[in-house]
């Protein structure tokens, strides 16, 4: 098993191999020594997994309950939460008791944010199953809901007790899905790993999908232990995402994060290549995007993006930090005045 230890404000481990979730409970117990726990997944997953998880628990002493809310990003806001927060009341969880996230990115995000305001904070671990919450939202602490604002607007920093990556469940995603994941990974690479960017663009480490996983998390883990509260290194992972989560926005939703952001770093690598601050490589981003099943090219216009974009969380006062690549493997943050984002944006749209 591949277990990466993160040194964050509570201390954890990412354990990855095929087949965790038969062992989870087991696993979860020698961490969280105590209480019930409270699964909560979506409607695809639970169908999937859940069963394997609950008899997990079960055997392990966790008298587990579930909460299954409907599957995709347009559950992610407050009602849903609700629901997840009076399903805990209704069941009386104490302070001794847990939360087990089960699924992708949407169920961590809005689990560990139920976990982090649940009688002030309670325990979670989590058990991603999609490519993208295995190699990037599963780790760090960054829990949210969406608001009709935009992505992410109301969250906490909470981090995870334990989280258990089984990549035998990658095995179910759609390839829409799964190439979400490989968006993050290329960004992992594109900030500072040039051979997992290689490895990635060669198309052919699925057969090796433990190990990528484990240098994403680990690249993750030394911008999480730097700055947990994202007040300045770990701001380097939004690279693509200002434009991305604009576009996501504008989708109203129908596109999905990784490809977003997939056309969020495309566009931002050839502004910074336009900007003389970046080696040659969009032609190499893109070819990347392309062999991953990933779009290069935004729908939207400079403006609708910058418009979507300001009103985005990242917008701090008259300034706003983009994630610039200078090289494969190097990013660094820009501050620039919010008044020119629109023309940055635009650099990076133009033929
Ligand atoms: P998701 O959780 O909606 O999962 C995508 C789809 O895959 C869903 O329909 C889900 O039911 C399905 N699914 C999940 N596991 C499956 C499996 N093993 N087999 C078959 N289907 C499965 O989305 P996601 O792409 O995992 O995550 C995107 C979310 O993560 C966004 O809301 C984004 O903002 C957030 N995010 C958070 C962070 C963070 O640091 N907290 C980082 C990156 C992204
Ligand atoms: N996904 C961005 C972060 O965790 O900071």
């Amino acid at each position: 098993m591949n277990i990466i230890p993160i040194n964050a404000s509570l201390k954890y481990d990412v354990m990855i191999e095929s087949g965790l979730l038969a062992r989870s409970g087991e696993l979860i117990r020698k961490v969280v020594k105590k209480g019930r726990a409270a699964v909560i997944t979506d409607s695809t997953v639970d169908a999937l997994y859940a069963e394997t998880v609950m008899a997990s628990l079960a055997d392990a002493g966790c008298d587990p309950m579930k909460y299954v809310f409907p599957a995709g990003e347009a559950s992610k806001n407050i009602m849903t939460l609700s629901g997840i927060l009076e399903h805990l009341a209704e069941h009386r969880l104490t302070r001794a008791d847990f939360i087990v996230a089960l699924g992708g990115g949407v169920t961590g995000d809005m689990a560990g944010f139920a976990a982090s305001c649940y009688l002030r904070g309670i325990p979670f671990v989590q058990l991603p199953t999609t490519f993208l919450a295995a190699v990037d939202s599963s780790v760090g602490g960054k829990t949210a809901v969406d608001l009709h604002a935009g992505k992410n607007l109301c969250g906490a920093f909470h981090q995870p007790s334990l989280v258990l990556c089984d990549t035998k469940t990658l095995d179910t995603l759609i390839p829409e899905i799964f190439a979400d994941g490989a968006a993050e990974a290329l960004k992992a690479g594109i900030l500072r790993d040039e051979s997992l960017f290689a490895k990635m663009e060669q198309g052919s480490y699925k057969a090796d999908i433990d190990s990528v996983i484990g240098r994403c998390v680990e690249i993750k883990a030394q911008l999480v232990e730097e700055d947990e509260r994202d007040t300045g290194a770990r701001q380097l992972l939004n690279l693509g995402h200002t434009m991305g989560h604009a576009a996501e926005k504008i989708s109203d939703f129908s596109l999905t994060h990784g490809h977003a952001v997939a056309m969020g770093m495309a566009a931002i690598t050839r502004a910074a290549e336009k900007l003389g601050v970046c080696e040659p490589c969009y032609e190499r981003v893109c070819a990347a995007l392309t062999a991953n099943d990933l779009p290069t090219r935004c729908p939207y216009s400079a403006e609708e993006l910058a418009n979507a974009a300001l009103s985005d969380k990242k917008r701090s006062g008259g300034r706003i930090n983009l994630v610039l690549p200078k090289k494969i493997g190097e990013c660094f943050l820009y501050p620039v005045d919010v008044t020119e984002v629109e023309r940055i944006f635009a650099l990076g749209l133009e033929e």
